[in-house]
Formats: structure tokens, sequence, C-alpha cells
């Protein structure tokens, strides 16, 4: 393909494209500035690729995402959340060998260091968990001091193992903390998420084990969060990576950057809304006019998406699951289930969210499913955190094992006042 040409002035500059196996291809713009002294501006990155990638893939126009290739329908039907980790880390499905000696090997990082339950009591009772986790993932940097050079494979995958090990007991220890009971340690031949069940759920005075449906439908939902393109929380990650910090601190950036509303934490938004909107008796109309309303800041949340202007793939699958999985559970009827349906439907046939191409997203179904899980409102984004690890990690390593990876350094447009000279104290009005 031919390159494209920008001219300025009366400077040219040719700029390669960059070409891609799916989706849009990128014009090379970093001999922009040199070449005819501009520089570009994308409010938000809308339209800027920080680099190429190999971890996902994200369509927007037909509604697509897939892990190395493989569609998120199929992998959420067939595979387990670790196989996913698997694929997102090494770039391929594991064999059953492979599968088995990765499994393993996480069950034996499941326990968190003792010391580290003084950091949990740091923090107040009400603490957000998504705090506690961030702060307790930073933590871990201190407790692995050999294994944080980013350059050492060996060091960064046994650091990959600790997270994905330890991020279910640190979780389900802020959890324990919050509700004034014991911490419950890790039981090593559990699976992933059946000990995560237990760990969250369990008390020592009675046995516990956890129900192969809560199993499944947690398993479905992780699988649907392992990775999504260069996301604000993947950005972060990468871009606190670009400096060569160490893996936990990249990570605990990206766990900072999913608690936003207008991200991951808008999981636990939507739950309260649904919530409200019940509360106020069921009629979703106000909350659409307001939504509507541009004097009003409240949105829709669980609707719209950057990249997705059909549909959310991963929300067309949590809706057909959340019916399954509630029956499955014995929950008859979930008024909060009835009200996000009915706000669906009121929304896709109005004019604003139609113009806009706002559908219902990843955020909007799943905490239906969380809910009736049994989850606190509060974990909902700490769950989509767990999720998201395995691709956090997957990206972290592909920035720093690619060679033409320089530290981030975005330019600006300054529009501040010009220069003046400094007026001594005294001379101020
Ligand atoms: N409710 C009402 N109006 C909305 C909503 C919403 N949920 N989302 C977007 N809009 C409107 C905006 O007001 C804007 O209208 P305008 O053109 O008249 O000014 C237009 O749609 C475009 O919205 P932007 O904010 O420019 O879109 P952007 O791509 O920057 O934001 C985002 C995407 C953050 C997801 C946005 O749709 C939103 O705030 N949604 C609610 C929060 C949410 O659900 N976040 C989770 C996203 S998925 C994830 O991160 C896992």
């Amino acid at each position: 393909m031919a390159d494209a040409v920008i001219r300025f002035g009366d400077k040219e500059s040719r700029l390669e494209v960059v070409q891609s196996v799916e989706g849009q291809v990128a014009v090379d713009i970093s001999r922009l500035r040199t070449e005819v002294g501009l520089t570009t501006i994308d409010r938000g990155f809308a339209n800027t690729a920080e680099s190429e990638s190999s971890v996902s893939y994200v369509g927007g126009e037909e509604g697509v995402l897939h892990y190395r290739g493989y569609l998120i329908e199929e992998l959420a039907e067939h595979a387990s959340f670790l196989e996913v980790a698997y694929l997102l880390q090494y770039g391929e499905l594991p064999t059953r060998t492979e599968l088995e000696a990765y499994q393993e090997s996480i069950s034996l990082h499941t326990l968190l260091r003792e010391d580290m339950k003084h950091l949990f009591e740091a923090f107040p009772h009400t603490a957000h968990p998504m705090q506690i986790l961030a702060s307790a993932t930073s933590a871990l940097a201190t407790y692995y001091p050999d294994a944080l050079d980013p350059h050492d494979e060996e060091a960064v995958d046994i650091s990959a193992r600790r997270l994905i090990a330890k991020t279910p007991t640190m979780t389900a220890w802020s959890y324990k903390y919050s509700v004034h009971q014991p911490y419950i340690y890790p039981q090593n031949d559990l699976g992933y998420l059946s000990n995560f069940l237990h760990l969250m759920f369990s008390v020592p005075a009675e046995p516990y084990t956890a129900d192969p449906v809560v199993v499944r439908a947690l398993n479905m939902l992780l699988v649907l969060h392992a990775d999504h393109g260069q996301n604000c929380s993947t950005s972060a990650v990468r871009l606190v990576g670009s400096s060569q910090a160490n893996i936990f601190s990249s990570v605990a950036a990206g766990i900072h950057a999913l608690s936003g509303p207008l991200h991951g934490g808008a999981n636990q938004e939507v739950l309260e809304m649904l919530e409200e909107i019940v509360a106020h008796g069921g009629d979703v109309a106000p909350f659409v006019a307001r939504a509507k309303d541009k004097e009003d800041p409240f949105r829709l949340m669980g609707f719209g998406h950057r990249v997705y202007k059909n549909f959310d793939p991963r929300a067309k699958i949590i809706k057909r699951a959340a019916d399954d999985v509630l029956d499955a559970l014995g929950i008859d009827d979930d008024p909060l289930l009835d009200v996000a349906l009915q706000l669906e439907e009121v929304a896709l046939s109005d004019d604003y969210f139609v113009e806009r191409k706002l559908y219902p997203n990843v955020d909007f179904y799943s905490g239906i499913i969380y809910r009736a899980i049994g989850f606190p409102t509060e974990m909902f984004t700490v769950l989509f955190a767990i999720g998201r690890l395995p691709g956090w990690i997957a990206q972290w390593r592909e920035l720093l094992a690619d060679p033409t990876t320089r530290i981030f350094r975005p330019t600006q447009v300054y529009v501040g006042p010009e220069r003046r000279p400094y007026v001594p104290i005294e001379q101020r009005s």
C-alpha cells in the first residue's frame, strides 16, 4: 500500500502505512514533527494506536472480540479461565500436559506472606476492595525483590504466576476483613475458581463446597473480561511498564484505572442504578430522560462504548447467560433483571441512544450474575480485575519484549500564558 502524504506549508511528509491483520491500518506519524513541524492531537486517544499488538482484537463495527485469534464466544463456552490466561501469556492454547503444569504452578503460589495480614488490617473496615487490592498488589513487589527485573524472562514469568495466583487470595482477604470474618487460607487441591469461592464464602466453622453452577458462571464471566485491546486500564499498565517499572507496580496502576466509573467501576454503578430504579417503583422513563438531559451529568451506566458501535459481544453472551444462571440458582424472578431488560428496550428504541450508537456494554448485565452468586456490590469491580489480570500481564510482557518500545511520553499543544517576567511578591496586586 502507498504511503500517506501530509503537506503543511511548503513541507511534505510521507507517512509509512502500518498494516494490520484485521481492522484498520495506521499511519506512523513519528517523523511528522521533524519533517513538517506538526504534532497531532487526538482527545482520549480515540484514533491513536499506541503500538502493534498481538494479544486481542476488538472489532467495533461488527461486534467482535478475539484473544489471539480465538473468538470469545467459543472460549466462553469451552475454555477454563486458566487456559485463557495461558493463551494470553504464551500465545497458544496449552496442551493438556501444559495446562496441568500451569494450573499446578499457579496453585503453588496462592498463599500470601503471613506479614501481609497487617497490610489489610491497616485499612478501615469500610475501605473499597479496589483500593486495597491495588495497594496489596503494589506491596507484592516488596516481598519479591529478586523477581522485579523486567528484562529477566524467568523473573517475569514467576512474577506473572504469583500475581495470577495471589490476586484471588488478596481479593478475598479484603472482603473477609470488611465483614469481620477470619481470613480463609487457599486450598490448593481445588480448582482456581473453586478455591476463590472457598476463600470468599467459607467460614472455619462450616464445611463449604462451591456450587458447580456458580463456578461455571464465574468462569464464563472472567473469560469474557480477560483482555480487551488498548482499553484504559491496559494502557495504564503499559504506560507505567514503558518506564520499566516492575510488573507489580504496573498492574497496580491498571487496578486504579479500572476502578473509575467510566471503566470497570461501571459494573458496581449499574447495580446501584438498577436498585435505585427498583426503589423508585421500577419506572425506567425518568432515568432515561435524565441520561438524555445535557444539563444533568447522569449517564445510563453500562451503556456506551468507545469501540463497539453495534453491540458489545460480551454483553450479548452475559445477557443470554443471566437467565440460565438465575434459573439454575433457583432465583425465579429478579426485579433487577426485569428492570435491566426494560431499560435496554426503552433505550434502544430511543433516538438519543440510537443516534449515538449507545448499547449495553459488558458491565450492564454482569452485576446481575455476580449478585445472584452472592458477591456484594463493592466486589464487582474487583472481579473484573481478577478477570482482566491475565490480559494486563500479557500486554505488559508484549510491551517489554518489543525492542521498538520507547518510554511513553506524549506531547501537548501548550495553551497557557505567554512568557512573562517574574513579579516580586510585594508588587503583586
Ligand atoms: N448515557 C447517556 N449518554 C451517553 C452515555 C451514557 N451511558 N454514554 C455516552 N453518552 C453520550 C455522550 O454524552 C455523548 O453525547 P454528545 O455527543 O451529545 O456529547 C456521546 O454519547 C458520546 O459519548 P462520549 O462520552 O464522547 O463517548 P466515549 O467513547 O468518550 O465514552 C464511555 C465511552 C466512557 C463508555 C461512555 O459511553 C460512558 O460514560 N458510559 C457509561 C459508563 C460505562 O458504562 N462505562 C463502562 C464502559 S465498558 C468498560 O470500560 C468495561
